[in-house]
C-alpha cells in the first residue's frame, strides 16, 4: 500500500519513541482508573495520597524498590528524582500525574500518523486542481460575508472613554491581516490560481513584515533575551515543522515559510540583544538596523557572497525539487526565497521603532479640529490611492518573472498603504472581523498542514501538486469534507504545540532547561542510534 520506498531511520526513531510513550500512556490511564475504583470503595473519606500510595505497590514489589533506591515513595515534591528518570521506572504517582501531557504527545503522534496515511499511503485517493476565477473569488468572498455577518466586532481596548484613540496596528488587526491574506493564499494553492501569483508574493512580504514588526516591539520594549524565551519562541516556529521532516521525510525547505521567519526572527533576536543595555539610545538602535541592512545587501546584492556564507549550511536549507524539469543547485531555493523578502523585515523593524511617535501623532490628529483632521485624512487617503494606483499599473501588472526582480524593492509600497488606508479613522481602527483572526492565529499549522492533509505531495520533498480526495467525483463537495478536516485538525495541532510547550519549558529557570535540552538530546541521539542498528539488521 506504501507509495513511498524506503523507511528512513528517522521514521524508525518517531515510532521507536512513540510506542513506549502510547504503552505507557494507556498504563497511566489504566492507573488512573484503578486508583478511582479504590477510592470509591474506601468511601468519602479517603486520602488520595494514601489511596495512590497503596495502590502503587500494593505489595512491596522488589524491582521498584530498588530502582527508587529504596527510598519511601512519596509526593513528587520531595522527589529526588528527575521527570525523565521517574518516567523510565514507570513511576505510579508520575504517571499518573502526567497522563495529560502523555495524552497530549499520543494525540499529537496519531495527528502525525494521519499526515502519513493521507499523503504517503494510498488509502484515500488524489485528484487535480481546478482553476475558476468565479469559483475562486466566489468562495473567498463568501467567506468574507460570513465573517463580517458573524464575527464583526469592535474593539474597545479601554481607551476610548479617555478620549485616546484606539492603538494602531493593534493585534486584533495583525492577525485579522494574517487571517485573510491566508486565506487567498491556501486558496491560491488549492484551486492552482496562478493569476495571483505575485499578489501571494506581498502576503508573504506582508508576513515578513510582521516577524520584523512584532518581534521588534517585543524585544526591544519587553527586553526580556532569556533563554527560556528564546526555545519557545523557536519552538512555536518550528516543533510541528520538524515532526513533519521526521515523519514524512522532507526537508526543511520543503516549508520554507518556517526556516524564512526563524532566520530573521534570529537576527532580530541578535541585532537587538547584542549589547541590549544601551538599546535605549535612538543612535544605537538606527547602528543596529543599518548593520542589518549592509548585513543583507553584502550577502545577497554582492555576487559570491551568498554561496560562501550558505554553502555550510547545505545539509539544512538545501531543496531540490524531485519532479522539476530544470535541476537548479541545492541553495538556489534559499537564495530565492529568501531573498525575495530579504530588505521587508527591516521596514517592519523601522516602522516598530517609530510606532510610538505615529501613534502621539494620530493622537494630536484626533484631537485636532474637524476640518482640520478632515483634511489630512483626506489626503492621506489621496496619496496612499495614487500611489497605489501607480504601483499596480507599473509593478504588480509585470509577469512574474520581472515582477519577482523588483519585489524585493516595492514589496513595502503596498503594505504601507494597507496600513495606511487599514488605520485611517478611528472606526476602522476599532473594527475586526474575529473569525479572520482565529485563522491568522494557526496560519503556521495551516501553512504546514495544507501539504499533506488538504493537498498532497505523494512522496518526500515533492510539491503539493494534488489534492487529496476523501469523495471521488464531487470536487466541491471534497472540497468542503478536506478543509473541515485540516482546519480541525490545524488548530488542534496548534493547542497541542503550545500545551507540550508550556510543559516542557520552564520559563524563567534557565538551568533546569539546560539540563532538559541536554536530557532530550541524549534521548533521541539514543533513539537514532537504536534504529540505524535495527534498520542494519533487519
Ligand atoms: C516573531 O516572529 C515570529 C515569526 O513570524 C512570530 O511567530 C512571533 O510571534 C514573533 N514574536 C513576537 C513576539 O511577535
Ligand atoms: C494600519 O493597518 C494595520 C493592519 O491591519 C492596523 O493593525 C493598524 O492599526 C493600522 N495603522 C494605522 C497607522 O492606522
Amino acid at each position: 500500500m506504501a507509495t513511498s520506498t524506503k523507511i528512513t531511520p528517522g521514521q524508525v526513531s518517531f515510532l521507536l519513541g512513540y510506542i513506549p510513550i502510547f504503552v505507557v500512556w494507556v498504563y497511566s490511564e489504566l492507573l488512573q482508573y484503578w486508583k478511582r475504583k479504590y477510592s470509591s470503595k474506601l468511601g468519602k473519606h479517603y486520602d488520595a495520597d494514601l489511596a495512590c500510595r497503596h495502590l502503587a505497590h500494593p505489595r512491596e514489589d522488589t524491582e521498584t524498590h530498588l530502582l527508587e533506591g529504596g527510598l519511601v515513595p512519596d509526593s513528587s515534591e520531595n522527589c529526588k528524582f528527575s521527570p525523565i528518570v521517574r518516567l523510565f521506572c514507570l513511576d505510579k504517582d508520575f504517571l499518573i500525574e502526567n497522563r495529560f501531557i502523555l495524552r497530549t504527545m499520543v494525540e499529537f503522534g496519531a495527528l502525525l500518523l494521519y499526515y502519513y496515511i493521507c499523503d504517503r499511503t494510498d488509502l484515500f485517493g488524489e485528484s487535480t486542481k481546478n482553476y475558476n476565477r468565479d469559483i475562486f473569488l466566489f468562495l473567498y468572498f463568501l467567506l468574507i460575508i460570513v465573517a463580517a455577518m458573524t464575527s464583526f466586532k469592535v474593539h474597545h481596548d479601554g481607551s476610548t472613554f479617555s478620549g485616546k484613540p484606539i492603538m494602531y496596528l493593534n493585534r486584533h488587526q495583525t492577525e485579522e491581516w494574517r487571517g485573510w491574506m491566508q486565506v487567498l493564499f491556501l486558496m491560491y494553492h488549492y484551486f492552482a490560481a496562478k493569476e495571483i501569483y505575485n499578489a501571494v508574493r506581498i502576503f508573504i512580504a506582508a508576513y515578513v513584515w510582521m516577524t520584523g514588526f512584532g518581534n521588534f516591539s517585543y524585544y526591544y520594549i519587553r527586553k526580556d533575551f532569556s533563554l527560556g524565551r528564546f526555545v519557545q519562541m523557536m519552538w512555536r516556529l518550528n516543533f510541528f515543522v520538524a515532526f513533519c521532516c521526521i515523519v514524512l521525510n522532507n526537508h526543511y525547505m520543503l516549508y520554507y515559510i518556517c526556516p524564512m521567519h526563524t532566520f530573521f526572527t534570529l537576527i532580530v533576536y541578535c541585532a537587538l540583544g547584542f549589547q541590549n543595555k544601551y538599546n535605549d539610545r535612538s543612535s544605537v538602535i538606527a547602528i543596529k538596523i543599518a548593520v542589518c541592512f549592509l548585513v543583507i545587501v553584502l550577502v545577497w546584492e554582492i555576487p559570491g557572497v551568498f554561496d560562501v556564507v550558505w554553502s555550510p549550511f547545505t545539509f539544512l536549507l538545501g531543496y531540490v525539487d524531485p519532479s522539476a524539469i530544470t535541476k537548479y543547485p541545492p541553495m538556489h531555493e534559499w537564495q530565492f526565497r529568501a531573498g525575495l523578502d530579504r530588505y521587508i523585515w527591516i521596514v517592519g523593524m523601522i516602522y516598530a521603532f517609530y510606532h510610538p511617535t505615529v501613534e502621539r501623532w494620530i493622537e494630536k490628529l484626533e484631537e485636532a479640529e474637524v476640518k482640520r483632521r478632515m483634511l489630512i485624512k483626506v489626503s492621506i487617503a489621496t496619496v496612499c490611492v495614487g500611489a497605489g494606483y501607480l504601483w499596480y499599473e507599473f509593478v504588480y501588472k509585470l509577469e512574474k518573472y520581472t515582477y519577482n526582480r523588483y519585489h524585493p524593492y516595492t514589496s513595502w509600497i503596498p503594505i504601507t498603504i494597507y496600513i495606511c488606508l487599514r488605520n485611517l479613522t478611528q472606526q476602522f481602527r476599532s473594527y475586526s472581523l474575529t473569525l479572520l483572526s482565529w485563522l491568522g492565529k494557526i496560519t503556521l499549522e495551516t501553512y504546514i498542514s495544507q501539504f499533506h492533509i488538504w493537498l498532497r505531495t505523494g512522496g518526500p520533498d515533492e510539491q503539493p501538486r494534488m489534492l487529496l480526495s476523501l469523495i471521488p467525483n464531487y470536487p466541491m463537495l471534497n472540497f468542503m469534507l478536506t478543509s473541515a478536516i485540516y482546519i480541525t485538525v490545524a488548530h488542534r495541532i496548534f493547542q497541542l504545540t503550545n500545551k507540550l510547550k508550556m510543559f516542557c519549558i520552564p520559563s524563567g529557570d534557565d538551568k533546569n532547561l539546560i539540563y532538559k535540552i541536554i536530557a532530550a538530546s541524549i534521548v533521541c541521539i539514543a533513539l537514532y542510534c537504536l534504529s540505524l542498528l535495527l534498520l542494519k539488521l533487519l
